[in-house]
């Protein structure tokens, strides 16, 4: 039996994985789902002593220093875990030929485009958040076994995000203020779950040719900030007035881009992807929620 850790299992994207992971065709493989505490990807003492204790044939890298705010004033941190913690993670898994799927960003990206980033775009992260990702996906681009997979706006029913916390303010305030000028696409964590997870099983399978490689995948559809409150709160059936602002009248510690539309033209082709609509996977994630 193939073994496929999971980093950062308890954060929204891991916590997805984790409930896929019980289900068919992944029973076939045993997963070690670890959290922080179990397993802190930043310390490399226990990260050498669990690889020496299990053997692992594919890691799913979900653990991140996620704080995009906090990160410009954390900055060290947020470098340690996004960027040196997973160059540690990516020369261990060289050394044990670990498979390596690894999660980054579009805010790797400074948002100038005016058509959705392809993989082959330049990068220029505006965010100190932005810069530690690079420095993790680049470690990973460079190791033969190593896959990237860059996403946008990540929400889920259970954690901290966009989507919770429109929720909880449409249920205690009756109006609130949203940017509608940061353009991008919503992605359901369900959605993006089981693309790691087909890469996985792909990296893991002798008899297929695949090597790696970055990846662009988010929900298909466009919108601002803005349009995904209103839709949430249409689908949600809340009472709460929208009202749009721009970004300049919602300052943030953290830049961020303007436009972070992605294209996943790559993706389809290669893994014969038919991806969801965000307005449909919002309306997947709130019927889960209730
Ligand atoms: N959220 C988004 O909108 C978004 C968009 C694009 C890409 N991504 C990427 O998607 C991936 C998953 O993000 P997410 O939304 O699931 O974030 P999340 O909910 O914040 O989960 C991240 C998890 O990583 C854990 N973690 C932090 N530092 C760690 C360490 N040193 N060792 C082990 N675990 C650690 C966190 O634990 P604690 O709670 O204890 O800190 C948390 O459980 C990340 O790579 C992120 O950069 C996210």
């Amino acid at each position: 039996m193939q073994n496929i850790l999971i980093t950062g299992a308890n954060g929204q994207l891991g916590h997805e994985l984790t409930g896929l992971s019980y289900t068919h065709p992944y029973k076939a493989y045993k997963f070690f789902r670890t959290g922080r505490e179990e397993l802190d990807i930043a310390n490399s003492e226990q990260v050498n002593r669990y690889f020496e204790n299990h053997r692992v044939d594919c890691i799913i890298n979900c653990a991140a220093y996620t704080g995009v705010d906090k990160a410009e004033s954390n900055t060290e941190e947020a470098l340690h875990v996004n960027g040196y913690a997973v160059e540690g993670l990516v020369s261990l898994a060289a050394r044990n030929n670990t498979r390596f799927i690894h999660v980054s960003t579009d805010y790797v990206f400074d948002g100038k485009n005016h058509r959705p980033y392809i993989e082959e775009d330049p990068v220029n992260p505006v965010s100190v958040y932005g810069r530690s990702k690079l420095i993790g996906e680049k470690a990973v681009l460079d190791y033969e076994h190593g896959t990237v997979v860059r996403t946008s706006w990540l929400y889920s029913p259970t954690g901290k995000n966009f989507f919770n916390t429109i929720l909880k303010i449409a249920e205690e305030k009756n109006e609130l203020s949203v940017v509608y000028d940061q353009i991008g696409t919503p992605t359901y964590t369900r959605d993006v779950a089981r693309v790691l997870l087909a890469l996985a099983l792909k990296a893991l399978d002798d008899k297929d040719p695949y090597t790696g490689g970055l990846y662009h995948y988010s929900n298909e559809g466009v919108c601002s900030w803005y349009d995904f409150a209103l839709e949430i709160i249409r689908l949600a059936g809340k009472i709460c007035k929208v009202i749009p602002i721009e970004t300049i009248d919602y300052p943030t510690p953290a830049t961020r881009p303007h436009y972070s539309l992605l294209s996943k033209n790559k993706i389809k082709s290669e893994l014969s992807l038919t991806i969801p609509h965000w307005k449909e996977s919002l309306k997947g994630c709130i019927n889960q929620l209730n």
